[in-house]
């Protein structure tokens, strides 16, 4: 059976494939599990060195699916509030926070939501020029995730990404370069290989250095996981909210507002 989530590990390099493109890889609660699953084995397979987080298809990842806020949204707003596991998709931002090895993503067309959140938690990011991205939180009734608010304006400055969380625009590879969000942009056909190099060479790098190096780099993760709770918290009751329900409603019904 095709998995939504592959994986292949060779040479040190665990690849993680997002393998929804029908869907432009938005991510259900299952393939957060997966994620979640996958990067904690990797985290402690010693034989892994490098994380590689790319797509198949020509979409990096159009954000948390819909279809799955949808149905949270009609959760009763008490379980939402006090739910009694905590949702995939943040027990998946909770490995990737902690995560101790470097990952690099490897992002063409569309990165929106999460597909443009996961990308501050990578050590490198390489896009293609096709790339698009977008925070369109707001836009959808909804506030920022996985620590955006704190990271955003810490890579980039508080105006643009205040600019970026709070109008919610897509915005292009180019941009995104300028914002420091990707290290490298390529022709589309170069994106595989360039993605690869990268990890190849930190695979390449020893490894004990490299943990230590990245743990110093990434610094205080308790403030990371503060912000990110903080922000899952309103994120949750917001979902049960009406401005979210419209904006949800609107985009399965296909009568999006511009
Ligand atoms: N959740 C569920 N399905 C999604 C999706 C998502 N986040 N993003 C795309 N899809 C689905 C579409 O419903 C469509 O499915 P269908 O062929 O069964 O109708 C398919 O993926 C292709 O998407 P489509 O919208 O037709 O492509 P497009 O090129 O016109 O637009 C996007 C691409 C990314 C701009 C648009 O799909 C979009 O805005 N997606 C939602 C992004 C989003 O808000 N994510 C949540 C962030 S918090």
């Amino acid at each position: 059976m095709t998995e939504l989530i592959e994986t292949v590990t060779q040479t040190g390099i665990c690849r993680i494939i997002l393998n929804r493109p029908e869907k432009k890889n938005a991510l259900t609660s299952a393939m957060y599990d997966r994620l979640d699953m996958l990067m904690r084995a990797a985290d402690v397979d010693d034989t892994v060195r490098v994380v590689q987080i790319e797509s198949s298809g020509a979409d990096f990842c159009a954000g948390n699916d819909i279809a799955d806020f949808l149905a949270q949204s009609r959760q009763d707003a008490a379980a939402i509030e006090q739910p009694t596991e905590e949702p995939a998709g943040l027990r998946f931002l909770d490995t990737l926070i902690g995560f101790g090895k470097p990952i690099v993503a490897a992002v063409g067309g569309v990165a929106i939501g999460i597909g443009t959140t996961m990308l501050l938690h990578c050590d490198i990011v390489v896009a293609s020029e096709d790339a698009v991205f977008g925070l369109p939180f707001v836009k959808l009734g909804l506030v920022p995730e996985a620590a955006s608010s704190l990271l955003l304006p810490r890579l980039m400055g508080y105006q643009r990404a205040a600019e970026l969380l709070l109008l919610g625009d897509t915005f292009n590879a180019s941009t995104a370069y300028e914002l420091r969000l990707v290290n490298r942009v390529v022709p589309v056909d170069e994106l595989g290989a360039m993605a690869g190099d990268f990890a190849t060479r930190l695979a390449a790098r020893p490894p004990e250095a490299l943990r230590l190096s990245r743990q110093l780099l990434r610094g205080d993760l308790a403030e990371v996981r503060s912000a990110k709770s903080r922000e899952a918290a309103i994120f949750l009751q917001r979902l049960s909210s009406s401005e979210a329900a419209a904006s949800l409603n609107a985009f399965l019904s296909r009568s999006r507002p511009g």
